[in-house]
């Protein structure tokens, strides 16, 4: 039974998925590295559930609740102990990942989980750095977390069976839905998904329509609740650039990111997140 979970990293899907726990009633505590980082992942949160007070869905006594269900804390260490399951939610970076579930396996108890939530990133090399490769998984969320109802569950070549059913078991708890999914790049969703958008930029690379009546066709014409364009600026263009790179060296020259994807993550405009992307969302940007 889980009841108490660890989130490693405050960034947009960690304070998602910090969230969306919570909402589903577990303890939480959220990790990152800077005081900083942890104040903009619960800035985020408690933009998140005012959208849930403001639509009816929870009190503003609920909202408290939730809110005091979750504790941060800057000591790696302190996020991995006394917890059931640990999720981690830092930048898409191999290294980076094999780093931390290093540390993980170390300081958590030997029966607790170690999740991760790469999009695309094998999940079998995660946990081959560790020495419970029975007991890693890949746990793909999708951003808004509390609001997107799929998780894409991910069984690296050793994850055990029973860890499959206890990850399926607090997913459903906590009100998603799952797929399970054998360990491969880009899994379902990333897969798919990095196949639409990467069309989709090089269509306005080529000047076929604006971006405006990209997104627009796609949403109207295909029924998607976002157009592919505003979608990639939602997830993170630097995300999404990661992804398509590790998906050329898996699948070849058909995930070849487009130079309009490379040349906005160079500048820095990530989407979003960083108030700039395919579109403007500074003060002075319309959109
Ligand atoms: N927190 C809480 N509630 C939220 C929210 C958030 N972050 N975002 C949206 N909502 C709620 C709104 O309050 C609203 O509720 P009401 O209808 O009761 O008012 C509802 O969701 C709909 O929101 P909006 O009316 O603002 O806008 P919308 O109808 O366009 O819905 C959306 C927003 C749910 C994000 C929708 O546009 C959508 O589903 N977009 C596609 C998202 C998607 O594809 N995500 C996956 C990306 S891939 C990924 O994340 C994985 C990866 O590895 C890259």
């Amino acid at each position: 039974m889980v009841s108490r979970v660890g989130i490693i990293g405050a960034g947009l899907m960690g304070s998602g998925i910090a969230l969306a726990m919570a909402m589903g009633g577990k303890d939480v505590v959220l990790y990152d590295v800077s005081s900083a980082a942890l104040e903009k992942g619960i800035q985020s949160i408690d933009k998140s559930l005012s959208r849930f007070v403001k639509g009816g869905y929870l009190s503003k006594n609920d909202a408290a609740n939730i809110t005091s269900k979750i504790s941060t804390t800057l000591e790696l260490k302190e996020a991995a102990t006394d917890v059931e399951l640990i999720i981690e939610a830092v930048p898409e970076n191999l290294d980076l990942k094999k780093k931390i579930f290093r540390q993980l396996d170390e300081y958590a108890q030997e029966n607790t989980i170690l999740a991760t939530n790469t999009s695309e990133l094998s999940v079998t090399a995660i946990a081959a750095v560790t020495k419970r490769p029975k007991r890693v998984i890949g746990m793909h969320w999708f951003n808004p977390a509390p609001v997107m109802k799929l998780i894409e569950i991910v069984k690296g070549v050793d994850t055990s069976q029973v860890t499959v059913n206890i990850v399926r078991k607090v997913s459903e708890e906590i009100g998603k839905e799952v797929v399970l999914v054998n360990d491969s790049q880009g899994f379902v969703t990333s897969r798919a998904l990095a196949a639409h958008m990467l069309e989709c930029m090089r269509i306005y690379e080529e000047g076929v329509a604006s971006k405006e009546d990209i997104d627009k066709a796609i949403k109207l014409g295909l029924n998607y609740p976002m157009g592919p364009l505003e979608l990639a600026d939602y997830v993170g263009l630097d995300t999404m650039l990661y992804a398509s790179e590790g998906m050329v060296e898996a699948y070849g020259d058909r995930f070849r990111p487009p130079q309009i994807l490379r040349k906005l993550v160079e500048a820095g405009h990530y989407g979003r997140k960083s108030g700039k992307g395919f579109y403007d969302y500074s003060e002075e940007g319309q959109h």
